[in-house]
């Protein structure tokens, strides 16, 4: 996990109430619940217990495979988009070490709260110590990043646009793009590009087109989304 100081619970609801809409944050030893009165719409935000944690430990996910390859030599993944951080989770789970980046500084609180609460957990102590998180913006965090090639994979999840046709997404879904947004996502991929030591993967909804005109190498599908993977090296 990341080596900054705890943050304190109400730090979490100063942070709420700055928030750009009415939003109610409630902390326990397990996680944070999130509340949007106005929706209305909540969320337990939690990496030890629920459905993000039970999820995060199913094996045989297409996110595992576009995240890895047969000789399981990629060690290393930075998460540019980590959101709810749930994808960072799975990874995790699995074995890999994951660097979760977000820019929005209260979502960037309520991953930090949850982490904590994870590597409190005698059980997930090693795997919380397999993340590590920083609030950063994708391109400026790259655009810093050493030519070492420091990560064997880079992940982007960019918010899906919605469409009038689609089911409506997940209530935490809904809540994360309600409090964000996607912010230049396409530099942020092309960076990825010259970075990334073995392979970079997107997200995308299972009939979207490409993230941008380069078409990916290897596509991993599941029933309403793919993965995207670009070989780097
Ligand atoms: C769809 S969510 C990711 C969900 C995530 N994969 C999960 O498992 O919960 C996208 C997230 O990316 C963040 N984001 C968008 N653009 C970004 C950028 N340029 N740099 C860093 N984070 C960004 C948004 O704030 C949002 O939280």
């Amino acid at each position: 996990m990341n080596s900054r100081a705890p943050l304190a619970p109400d730090t979490l609801a100063a942070l709420a109430r700055q928030a750009p809409l009415e939003l109610e944050i409630e902390t326990d030893d397990q996680g944070v619940a999130i509340r949007l009165p106005g929706a209305p719409l909540s969320f337990y935000h939690s990496f030890t217990s629920g459905a993000l944690a039970r999820r995060a430990r199913q094996p045989k996910q297409a996110l595992l495979r576009a995240c890895n390859n047969k000789a399981r030599s990629i060690l290393k993944v930075l998460d540019l988009t980590a959101g709810w951080g749930a994808d960072s989770l799975t990874l995790a789970c699995h074995g890999q070490r994951v660097t979760l980046l977000e820019q929005n500084r209260l979502i960037c609180a309520i991953l930090d709260y949850s982490l904590q609460c994870l590597a409190r957990e005698p059980t997930s102590s090693e795997v919380a110590g397999r993340m590590r998180l920083e609030q950063a913006e994708a391109g400026a965090y790259l655009r810093q990043l050493a030519d070492d090639r420091a990560f064997d994979c880079i992940y982007l999840d960019p918010m899906f646009p919605n469409h009038k046709s689609s089911a409506k997404p997940a209530k935490e879904m809904q809540i994360l793009q309600a409090l964000t947004a996607n912010l230049d996502i396409a530099s942020g991929f092309e960076l990825a590009l010259q970075k990334a030591r073995k392979r970079v993967v997107v997200k995308r909804p299972a009939k979207a087109p490409a993230l941008t005109a380069v078409q990916p190498d290897i596509v991993y599908r599941e029933k309403t989304i793919r993965f995207d993977v670009y070989l780097t090296g």
